[in-house]
Order: structure tokens, then sequence, then C-alpha cells
């Protein structure tokens, strides 16, 4: 067997959450590959709305094995915060959650670093979630991070006190004000907590799943246009989002993936500081906010709204090898007389192209739009393909056309239910 992948095609809040948790009751075992707690990812169902941070989204089926890779930066905080909220679903995290000893912890200190780098930065600042997720990465690459799997030798604490003490030491270039021992009062209780977990070998267990001929499929956090070597540079997140972050992630070789599904919106939006070529800084944008409901599942920030950005869609594509899309959000477009696809950049030196430039931030791009009509219809109480008005089907070919990859999947609202299958592979 092979394990399949879900990722966001642009710059996060795809509507990830959604599909994980549609497909997760076809599959043995859902696991998340990287981040962290940056993540907001929605699952709505049963008049149930739930965020979820670090736990995967098939947590609410309980058949299926929900896994935490090595890839992921874990904050035992928010760790226990979010099981601690699944508690009234009558489900079970403790039987059904395996956490990877290598995933690396987020420390309290890692979380005042985020907020005292970005301080620093002043006007050029990321936009960061402040979760702690770019210093738990650099602590990854420079060898000194603390996982998972530390937790349980003797001499933790004295690991935890010289990385903290390094900490300390760059913060005290820093004017941030905390109250550390109460942040530590509560990660150590945090962890102790975490103690109760199945903290395994996350990647003998999905290797070993896949030989059984065990389903698995990888959740991505973010999206593409975030991921640290192809996102927009340097407003990205930290780790790699896209499909190859599956395998340093969870210890699959590339021949062991399958179906790559990609989210995309059938508008785009970005949340953060950072280049976005097709935004909408009007009233339109301002009504793709409002219809939409923009706003920040993590951090609760309005996202900036635009149009669909074709050439970073097909550069997302091509870096993920996407073999079929999901387009979310379809409905939010209801109410538009007139729905614009940016086809291609034009370049401050006239050059017109549908390749992304080197460094979106220096850039001076006008998007070049091709306009559709609107389909000023409801829908969504729809569930059938062939029900679905022309106008948008018209869009969709265009779209797939262009991407040349199948759009399988259309999603006109929010609830699980809310989901139209062109092939029905999944039902
Ligand atoms: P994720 O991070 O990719 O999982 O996405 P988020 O949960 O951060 O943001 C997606 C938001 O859109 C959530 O509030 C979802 O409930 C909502 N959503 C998902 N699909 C649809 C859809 O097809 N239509 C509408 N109106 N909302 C949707
Ligand atoms: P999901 O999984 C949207 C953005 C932040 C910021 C940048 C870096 O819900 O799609 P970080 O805290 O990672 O150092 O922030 O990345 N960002 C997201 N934007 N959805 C997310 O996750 C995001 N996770 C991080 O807003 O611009
Ligand atoms: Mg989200």
């Amino acid at each position: 067997m092979k394990s399949d992948v879900i990722l966001g095609l642009q710059w996060g809040d795809e509507g990830k959450g959604k599909i994980v948790d549609y497909l997760a009751a076809k599959y043995d075992v859902v696991a998340r590959f990287q981040g962290g707690p940056n993540a907001g990812h929605t699952l709505e169902f049963d008049n149930i709305k739930h965020v979820l941070h670090q736990v995967p989204s098939g947590v609410f089926r309980n058949n299926t094995k929900n896994v935490i890779g090595n890839g992921v930066v874990l904050d035992p905080v928010i760790f226990r915060k979010e099981i601690e909220a699944l508690k009234n679903y009558n489900i079970e995290p403790f039987y059904n959650l395996y956490i990877s000893k290598r995933a690396q912890l987020i420390l309290p200190t890692h979380r005042l670093l985020d907020a005292a780098y970005e301080k620093s930065k002043g006007d050029s600042k990321i936009g960061s979630t402040l979760r702690g997720i770019g210093p738990t990465y650099q602590d990854k690459t420079a060898r000194i991070g603390l996982r998972v799997g530390d937790i349980i030798s003797e001499d933790f604490k004295k690991k935890y006190e010289i990385l903290k003490s390094k900490h300390l030491n760059i913060l005290e270039h820093h004017e941030i004000e905390y109250d550390l021992p109460s942040l530590e009062e509560d990660f150590f209780s945090a962890l102790e907590y975490i103690k109760k977990f199945k903290l395994v070998d996350t990647d003998y267990l999905i290797n070993q799943s896949l030989a059984a001929r065990e389903s698995v499929l990888a959740e991505g956090a973010q999206g593409s246009m975030l991921d640290i070597d192809f996102g927009s540079y340097p407003y990205v997140t930290s780790s790699n989002t896209t499909c190859a972050g599956v395998c340093t992630g969870l210890g699959l070789a590339p021949s062991k993936i399958g179906q790559v599904f990609g989210i995309f919106k059938a508008y785009c939006t970005r949340v953060g500081e950072g280049p976005f070529p097709t935004e909408l800084k009007d009233e339109v944008g301002e009504k793709i906010r409002k219809e939409g409901n923009e706003f920040g599942a993590t951090t609760g920030r309005p996202r900036r709204c635009g149009w669909i950005d074709l050439p970073a869609l097909k550069y997302a594509i091509m870096i993920n090898g996407v073999t079929q899309l999901s387009m979310m959000k379809v409905d939010v477009l209801d109410t538009f007389d007139e729905i614009n696809a940016c086809t291609h950049y034009k370049l401050k030196n006239g050059t017109i192209t549908d390749t992304l430039p080197f460094d979106l931030c220096v850039e001076d791009i006008s998007p070049v739009y091709k306009s559709f009509k609107g389909w000023n219809t409801d829908i969504t109480k729809l569930n059938d393909y062939k029900s679905l008005p022309t106008e948008l089907i018209e869009y969709t070919l265009f779209l797939e056309e262009e991407l040349k990859v199948p759009i399988n999947i259309i999603s006109v609202g929010p609830n699980r239910t809310q989901t139209i299958f062109k092939n029905n592979h999944f039902q």
C-alpha cells in the first residue's frame, strides 16, 4: 500500500480539515507530518464545529489511528487543552492517538523568542502565529532541540535547563515581558499529561501499517506557498508544507506516496504579512471576507482576500505532484456577478508570464485576469455535480483545463455533508 496525502496549495486555510475529516472514514491511519499549533483545521458535522491545531483531523473517527509524526513541532500545553476540549465528544484519544518520540517539543521560551523576533523585525515582521514554530524548527536544525522521547529520560530537566539558558541569553537583548515560572508550571504539568499517551516510533508504525495493507492519509498543515523552500520566502512558515515533507515528516520513502489531493479555495486568502499578487483591498475583497467568514481559525485575525491565482496554483501542483484537486468554499462566490481568475502575471518590465518569479516580494506584479459570469445561485443545498449551475461548471472546466488535474471534490459549505463528488472515487 501507499500513503495518500492531503495538502493545501495556497497560503493555508484552504479547508484541509474538512476534507481530511470527510475522507478519514475511508482510512485506517491519519498522520500529521509537519507544522504544529500554528495550524487551525476546522471540522463541522452534526451541529459540532471543532478546530484542531495539533491533533490529526481523523480523531472523530473512532476506527482511525491518528498519528503526530516526527516532522511536527508539539506544544504540550496546547495539546492538553485540545485533548480536554475533545472529552465531550465521546472519542478515545488515549486509545487511538500516537505521538512520535522524534517530534520536537515547543518550549515556553520558544514562544517568547517568536514574540521577541517578531517585535524586533518591526515593519518587516512575518505575521507569525506566535506559537514558537520558527524558533523550535531553528533549534531542530541547529541540533539542540528537545524531542518528545526525551521527556522520559532521567536527565530531561538538565537538558531543558541548558536549552532554556541559551534562550534566556538571547531574550536578554529583547524587550519583552514574561512570567516564566508560571509558563514552566503549565509546561511541566503538560509533559506529565503527555506521558499517558502512546509515545512511539511512528516511522515504524506507519510503514508497518502500509505493509499490513492498512490505508494511510497524510494530513498537511499550512499551504504550499508557505513552504520554507518554495513559498514566498521569507514570509513563510519554517517547515516543508509540500509533499516532500511527508517523506521526512513521517519516515516514508518517496515510492510510498500514492494519491496527492491538492486543496484550494475557489478564490484565495492569506493571513499574516507577505506578498499576495491577487489581493483585493477594496469592497470586493471585503465581500469575500464577509461571505467566507475569513478570520483565522488559530489567531482570529482577518484573512486577506483576493481572486484565485493560477500561476501560484500551477506551481504548487507541480512541486507536489498533485493527482486530484478539491475546490473549496465555492458557495462563498454565490452572490458575485463577476468572478475573476488570474491567469498570468505582468511584471514591471512588461513581461507576461505564468511562472513564479524568484522573489515575489520585490517583483511589482500586476495580475492578468480572465473574467467569468457569476452563477448567482445558492449552491449550498446542492449535492450532485450535474445540478450545479452552468456558469460554475464552466468555471470548473476552465480551471481543470488550465491546471491539468481533475477537480474531483467541490465543496459548497463548511459541513461534512456539503461535499460534491464529480467522480465518485470514494463513495
Ligand atoms: P484548514 O486550515 O485548511 O483546515 O482550513 P480552516 O479550517 O482554517 O479554514 C477553512 C474555513 O472554511 C473553516 O471555517 C471551514 O469550516 C470553512 N469551510 C470549509 N469548506 C467550506 C466550504 O466549502 N464553504 C464554506 N462556506 N466554508 C467552508
Ligand atoms: P493551517 O494549517 C494560514 C502563516 C502565519 C504567518 C506565517 C508564519 O490552518 O492552514 P508561523 O507561526 O508558522 O511562523 O507563521 O505562516 N501561517 C498560516 N496561515 N494557515 C495556517 O495553517 C498557517 N500557519 C502559519 O500567519 O504568515
Ligand atoms: Mg487553518
